[in-house]
C-alpha cells in the first residue's frame, strides 16, 4: 500500500524554520510521503530561497506563487489556490505552521474540502487582534484538528477556547531543532569581524511588524532612537523589504544609511543572523522568532511591542515587552548595558527534539 501523502504547506520567512525539522522527522520516521507547498507569500531569493538551501529543505513540489498584496486579496489568492492544487492532488493531511496570512488561507481551504489540518505552533495568544497575526492563529486553531504546541500558555489558552484534550499535543518548539543544528555552523562564519565588530561589542536589531513602521511619526522616532543608540554600540539592522518601503513613503531612507553606529544590510540567511544575534550584547526586535531564539541564546532581547503570545520567553527567558516608547527602550537598553539583565532558563521541551515529537503525533493522529 502506497503511504499517505501530508502536505507541509509554507509561505514566509518564518515558517521555513519549522518546516525544516519536521520535514526531516517525518522523513526518518517514514510512515506518510511529504509534499513541500509554498505559497510564494514571501518572493525575493533573500526571503527564501537562501533558507531553503541552508537548512536543507527539498525544492517545492508545488508552488503557489501568490506573491504580495493587501490581506485579503493575498489570504483570498492563497486561499483559491491551494484549494485548486487540493482538488487536484488530494493529500491525506495537511500541516500548517505559525500564524502568517499562508497558515490560515491553507488551513481554511483543507478543512473545508475534508482535509484534516495539522497546526505546528498552535494555541500562541498576544490578545491583540489588532495584529494580523493574531487572527491568523485564532481562525487556524478554530479550524485544525490537531494542535502542536511549543509552550504551555498555548495549552491553556486552547483549554480556554473550549478545545477537546485530544486534539492539543505539548511537543515543545520545533524552531530551537533548527538553531541547535545551525548554531555551532553559524558561530563558526566570519560575519562578525568581516562587520569590524568584536563578539559582545555591538546589537542586533530587527523591525518590521506595522505597529512599528506603517505609521511614518512611529518609524521616524524608531529610526531616530536606533541612530542614536548606534552612537553608544554599533547596531547592525538587517532592513526587512515591507521596512524598507515604508522607510521610502516616508522620506526616511536616509535614516537607514547615514547613521554611523547603524549598520544597514538587506534581510540575512538563517546563519549569519544567527551568528550575529548568538554573539550580540543586546537584540531589539519585534520578531516572535527571535525573541524565542536569544531566550536559548541567552541573549538579553528588548522585544519592541506591547504584548507576546510567546509570554515564557519573558517569564522564563532574557526578553522584555518594551514597545515603542524611546524613553522606555532607553532605559531598558541602559539597564543591558549596566550589566542588569536576567540570565534566563532553559525552557522544557525547547531541547532540539520537537520535530521528532511532531512526527510522531502526526503518525499516531493519521493511524
Ligand atoms: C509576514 C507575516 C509576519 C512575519 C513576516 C516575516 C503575515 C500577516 N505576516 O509579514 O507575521 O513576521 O512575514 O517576514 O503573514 N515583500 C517583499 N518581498 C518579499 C515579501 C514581502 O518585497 O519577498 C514586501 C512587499 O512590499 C509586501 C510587504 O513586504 O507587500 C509585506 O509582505 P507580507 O508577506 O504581506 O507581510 P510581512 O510584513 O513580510
Amino acid at each position: 500500500m502506497s503511504k499517505p501523502i501530508v502536505d507541509l504547506v509554507a509561505g514566509a520567512r518564518p515558517n521555513f524554520m519549522k518546516l525544516a525539522p519536521v520535514e526531516r522527522a517525518l522523513r526518518k520516521a517514514g510512515a506518510v510521503t511529504t509534499r513541500i507547498v509554498h505559497t510564494g507569500q514571501h518572493y525575493d531569493p533573500g526571503m527564501n530561497d537562501v533558507f531553503f538551501e541552508e537548512l536543507g529543505i527539498p525544492a517545492p513540489d508545488v508552488h503557489l506563487e501568490v506573491g504580495s498584496g493587501a490581506h485579503g486579496s493575498q489570504t483570498a489568492r492563497i486561499l483559491e489556490r491551494y484549494e485548486a492544487h487540493l482538488i487536484a492532488a488530494r493529500p491525506a493531511a495537511a500541516v500548517v505552521f505559525g500564524d502568517v496570512n499562508s497558515t490560515v488561507a491553507c488551513a481554511l481551504a483543507a478543512v473545508k474540502l475534508g482535509v484534516p489540518v495539522a497546526h505546528v505552533e498552535a494555541g500562541l495568544r498576544s490578545f491583540d487582534r489588532t495584529m494580523p497575526e493574531e487572527i491568523n492563529r485564532l481562525l487556524t486553531d478554530a479550524i485544525a484538528d490537531l494542535l502542536l504546541v511549543s509552550e504551555p500558555s498555548g495549552v491553556s489558552n486552547l483549554r480556554r477556547e473550549g478545545v477537546p484534550e485530544e486534539k492539543i499535543h505539548l511537543v515543545g518548539n520545533v524552531m530551537v531543532d533548527t538553531l541547535m543544528g545551525e548554531v555551532e555552523r553559524a558561530r563558526a562564519l566570519p560575519i562578525v569581524a568581516e562587520m569590524g565588530l568584536e563578539p559582545q561589542g555591538y546589537g542586533l536589531v530587527t523591525m518590521h511588524r506595522p505597529s512599528n513602521v506603517d505609521d511614518p511619526a512611529v518609524l521616524g522616532r524608531m529610526l531616530s532612537l536606533l541612530v542614536d543608540l548606534g552612537r553608544r554600540l554599533p547596531l547592525v539592522f538587517p532592513v526587512h523589504p515591507r521596512t524598507r518601503a515604508a522607510a521610502g513613503r516616508a522620506s526616511l531612507v536616509n535614516l537607514l544609511t547615514d547613521g554611523p553606529g547603524l549598520i544597514c544590510s538587506p534581510p540575512l540567511p538563517y546563519r549569519q543572523n544567527l551568528a550575529l544575534m548568538a554573539s550580540a550584547s543586546v537584540v531589539l526586535t519585534d520578531s516572535g522568532g527571535m525573541q524565542e531564539e536569544t531566550t536559548v541564546l541567552r541573549v538579553p532581547c528588548l522585544t519592541m511591542r506591547e504584548n507576546t503570545e510567546r509570554p515564557i520567553t519573558v517569564e522564563k527567558g532574557t526578553s522584555r515587552l518594551v514597545g515603542n516608547d524611546p524613553d522606555t527602550i532607553r532605559a531598558a537598553f541602559d539597564e543591558v548595558m549596566a550589566g542588569r539583565w536576567p540570565a534566563g532558563e532553559s525552557i522544557p521541551l525547547w531541547d532540539g527534539k520537537a520535530g521528532e515529537r511532531v512526527a510522531a503525533a502526526i503518525g499516531e493522529w493519521l493511524s
